[in-house]
């Protein structure tokens, strides 16, 4: 809902004097996160800047969080930036409004409530036993692994088979390339004064669409698996969209549509959690102290056994070690919406059509709302202390009605891989390899995560610990 700015309303908040913003939008690129920091830091709560004639306003405070993304959610609509992710993800759930965008979000609604979640319980838990098996040469020898490619392979096969059945097989490592580059090119888009145009002969618009084509090419097969089967067989998100009809015309979903659809939740359904738990596994690797009770919890409440999703609302400190580390390292590390009209926030008017920012990296570690923000700290999440905070002081996965919708899938599926993998392993930073934080569209490990697994499981690698062995 437009409001109409009250008499007091100032024009314009603190920020940089920098008329054109060119020099501000260098500063993003060059360091997106450090120019963030220093905005709130120089300026405060609110900071307006121009970047690059686009007029910018970031918003720190979890209050004003809160109005834009939940309490006039109305007057905010998809921003510019997620035109940068359409030359892919197309018209999904992620980039689509209005009202297009509530028929889709209504009808995906159900495949990702809590109860149909609960079901994958036993393939996150399956994926992630099969991908350690993996790492038993790794341990005994004492080499290190990728594991932030690990963890985008087995969030990858984890999605593909509990959303539509499907497995990737070879076509993890070229996907993980593919999604590398398009990431890199709309985060290139977005902190870039000019749009590179998709015919441009120029070799990274060669190699943006060649990635497209590789993503597409999984979809299409995906689906063409699908149409081949008997669908009869299948109750999951492929199946939901495959057969849906609308409720006026009775017509079912165009193919377009459901591409999109199965491209974005193909897409953003996995690296997302997999930035997640390769950040955790950093951070464990970082703190002994917290590593070692997740490890004494593993080791009471399940005894060696295999976790299942019964066991989650007894495997507390799991689950406050992954919203810790999401509070740290959020894998998704701003977001941003454009003012349908006029606005007012914290005192200064909004006017309609500028952009508004907001960033769970910077509010996630607001030293007015965090106690030694910097710290790794997983008691900050227990029950208590977080019912005490505002609401807005921690979105990982956004707020409002455009929450994430896989938020309760993500949440489940961490935890089990943390508990399954962490009961058998754990893992040693690579004492030279560099750790960059890389702020694409998510939050990544500039240099991937280098580490080597310790196995806890007697006669297995070099370090044997407990005598724990899942069934
Ligand atoms: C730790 C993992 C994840 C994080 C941190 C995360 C974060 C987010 C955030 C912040 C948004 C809101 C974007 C906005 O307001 O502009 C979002 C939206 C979305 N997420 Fe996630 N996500 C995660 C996992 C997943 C998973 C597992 C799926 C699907 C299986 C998924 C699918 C989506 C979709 C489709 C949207 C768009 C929803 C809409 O606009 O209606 N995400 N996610």
């Amino acid at each position: 809902m437009a409001i109409r700015s009250s008499a007091s309303a100032q024009s314009k908040p603190p920020g940089p004097r920098d008329y054109l913003g060119l020099g501000t939008l260098r500063a993003f690129r060059r360091d997106a996160l450090g120019t963030l920091l220093d905005l709130r830091h120089t300026y405060g709560d609110i900071v307006y800047a121009t970047l690059f004639f686009a007029p910018t306003y970031f918003l720190f405070h979890p209050d004003h969080v809160g109005h834009v993304l939940q309490k006039n959610h109305r007057n905010y609509k998809r921003s510019r930036n997620s035109d940068a992710l359409k030359p892919t993800l197309g018209n999904g759930l992620l980039t689509n409004d209005g009202a297009s965008w509530l028929k889709q979000r209504r009808l995906m609604q159900p495949a990702f409530h809590r109860s149909r979640v609960a079901r994958f319980g036993e393939t996150m838990t399956h994926e992630s036993h099969k991908l350690v098996a993996g790492w038993r040469d790794h341990a005994s020898q004492g080499t290190p692994i990728n594991v932030s490619s690990e963890m985008m392979r087995l969030t990858l096969n984890i999605v593909s088979r509990t959303m539509f059945g499907a497995t990737v097989g070879q076509d993890a490592a070229p996907l993980e390339s593919a999604v590398t580059l398009v990431q890199e090119q709309a985060s290139r888009r977005i902190f870039s004064p000019v749009t590179m145009p998709e015919w441009a002969p120029l070799p990274v618009v060669r190699r943006t669409k060649a990635a497209r084509r590789t993503i597409e090419r999984v979809v299409t097969r995906i689906i063409d698996d699908r149409r081949r089967s008997d669908a009869a067989d299948h109750d999951d998100l492929l199946s939901m969209l495959m057969h849906a009809k609308d409720a006026d015309t009775g017509e079912s979903m165009d193919d377009a549509q459901l591409r999109d659809e199965v491209r974005t939740i193909f897409l953003a359904g996995h690296e997302t959690t997999s930035n997640a738990l390769t950040w955790t596994w950093y951070l464990l690797a970082r703190n002994p102290t917290a590593a070692a009770r997740l490890q004494a919890e593993l080791d009471g409440v399940l005894g060696g056994r295999m976790p299942t999703v019964a066991d989650l609302p007894q495997l507390t400190y799991t689950k406050m070690v992954v919203e810790e580390a999401m509070r740290l390292l959020p894998p998704v590390w701003g977001l941003s919406r454009e003012a349908i009209g006029d606005d007012e926030i914290g005192g200064y008017r909004i006017p309609a059509g500028s952009t508004v920012a907001v960033s769970q990296y910077i509010t996630h570690r607001h030293p007015a709302l965090w106690e030694d923000p910097e710290a790794f700290a997983p008691e900050r999440f227990t029950p208590e202390r977080a019912r005490r905070r505002n609401r807005f002081a921690y979105f990982p996965f956004g707020g409002g009605p455009r929450v994430c919708i896989g938020s309760t899938f993500a949440m489940f599926e961490a935890q089990l891989v943390l508990a399954t993998i962490a009961q058998q392993y754990s893992l040693e930073l690579v004492p030279d390899h560099p750790v960059a934080l890389e702020p694409l569209i998510t939050l990544r490990p500039k240099y991937g995560m280098m580490m080597i697994p310790h196995s806890r499981v007697p006669g297995v690698g070099r370090s044997a610990g407990r005598a724990q062995r899942p069934a």
